[in-house]
């Protein structure tokens, strides 16, 4: 079957509202590399959309995986299970501050409603504030905290209501002139004022972030921004929830992204990378607040389903034993610094950011900070024919979303910086 043949049998059967990155069909992958139907090997990073942060098909999860199918697929809460404890306990060890129990689902997405209603639940309160910027997913309540693009809501309204969207701090595109403080000065101001205008901080239940925002442009905001929004939640009972969805189990080459910062959030919403690709979330929280959820007040068929942890504790154990964050840590450091050099030598290059493997590279319209979707596509065009993986992010596309697994060597990544690094020459 012609690679033609095979999209136009796909296309029959799926709606095209969901979007893919490449026309690419894959065969096998492994590490960080996938092989496609004719043998042809690409290094992926992308990693299937932030997930398989270990590599694809890590052998310790293929195998932990592998023994929990041969023993229990599925439980649906009626019954008790080793894998689900033997995950609890090391996210315990991992998740920061005095988080420490539970509530697994499947997704994203739901991860981050369960903190929400957890949120509301415990603080019998209405509002919520999120980022503009921001995404959270695709269920209702998420699209409805979600502004990376208006696309995501476009004729999905009435969304749900009590939702205020604040400023996201961004040292890059700030309002008030660059750098970290006046992003954090502006941001802070802006939320103040949601404050006095719109909703009492007695009145909000919950301020929902991404500690670097993903979707929105791989965004790092200031250390002083998060830790005053954790000042101002402490001081007015408002739950702190972090959406770790995308920065945690690695990617930052810190178990979360909330260790760079030293916030501790109250709620955490954690899901792709912990189980290397099979469907799994949590709702992480302290003791203190989980155990004000009774029972029924939340609840899943599938969520925590046996295999998938099993495969998340696997890629807990891989990631230490292998030394997977201190080695990420190695290869984001020489990265970064190839990469800080390109704004200056590059017009087509705004800006490079970034923590651990969560990286960053902004195009813009030379001497201008106009965003260029233009200007990635042809990289990412350039890219794809030299057998390299990449996805943007960003609300107009126009940012390399640089997420390389931890086990990408040194040397892939010298190949792969250079072969982009061809592709910015050749823009016009
Ligand atoms: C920060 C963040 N939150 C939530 C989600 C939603 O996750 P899912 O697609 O698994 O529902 C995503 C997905 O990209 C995300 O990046």
């Amino acid at each position: 079957m012609t690679a033609q043949d095979w999209l136009k049998r796909e296309q029959s059967i799926l709606t095209p509202a969901l979007g893919w990155d490449t026309n690419l069909r894959i065969r096998r992958a492994s590490g960080a590399w996938v092989e496609t139907d004719g043998g042809e090997r690409y290094l992926d990073l992308s990693c299937g959309t932030a997930v398989t942060n270990i590599g694809h098909n890590h052998p310790k999860v293929v195998a932990a995986a592998k023994a929990q199918m041969d023993a229990m697929i599925h439980s649906g809460c009626t019954y008790h299970y080793d894998s689900l404890i033997e995950l609890g306990e090391r996210l315990r060890d991992i998740t920061p501050g005095r988080i420490g129990k539970f509530f697994f689902s499947n997704s994203g997405a739901e991860a981050v409603e369960g903190c929400l209603k957890l949120a509301r639940f415990v603080t019998g309160r209405p509002g919520i504030i999120a980022f503009r910027g921001a995404f959270h997913g695709r269920t209702f309540g998420c699209v409805s905290l979600t502004s990376s693009n208006v696309k995501y809501r476009t004729r999905y309204r009435p969304l749900l209501p009590e939702i205020y969207l604040a400023h996201y701090p961004n040292p890059y595109r700030n309002p008030s002139g660059e750098g970290e403080d006046r992003a954090a000065q502006f941001a802070l101001d802006e939320l103040d004022r949601i404050f006095r205008h719109a909703i009492k901080p007695e009145e909000v239940a919950a301020v929902l972030i991404e500690p670097v925002q993903g979707e929105g442009g791989y965004v790092v905001p200031p250390a002083a921004f998060l830790k005053s929004l954790r000042q101002i939640c402490s001081e007015h009972g408002i739950m702190l929830v972090f959406d770790e969805v995308q920065s945690g189990m690695g990617r930052t080459c810190r178990w979360f992204a909330a260790e760079h910062f030293g916030v501790e959030p109250d709620i955490m919403a954690i899901a792709k990378g912990i189980a290397s690709g099979f469907p799994l979330s949590a709702v992480a929280s302290t003791p203190e607040l989980m155990d004000r959820w009774p029972a029924g007040a939340h609840g899943t068929t599938f969520g925590g389903n046996p295999v998938s942890c099993a495969a998340a504790a696997a890629t807990i154990d891989a990631i230490r034993e292998e030394k997977l964050l201190e080695k990420g840590a190695v290869v984001s450091e020489k990265i970064l610094s190839r990469l800080r050099e390109w704004p200056s030598r590059y017009k087509a290059v705004g800006d490079v950011r970034g923590l651990g493997l969560m990286i960053g590279v902004e195009f813009v319209k030379p001497g201008t900070k106009e965003p260029d979707a233009g200007a990635f596509n042809a990289v990412c065009a350039h890219a794809l024919e030299n057998k390299i993986i990449l996805i943007s992010c960003g609300p107009q596309g126009n940012v390399i979303r640089l997420i390389p697994p931890l086990v990408a060597t040194e040397q892939e990544m010298t190949r792969a910086l250079d072969v982009i690094e061809e592709g910015i020459r050749r823009l016009r």
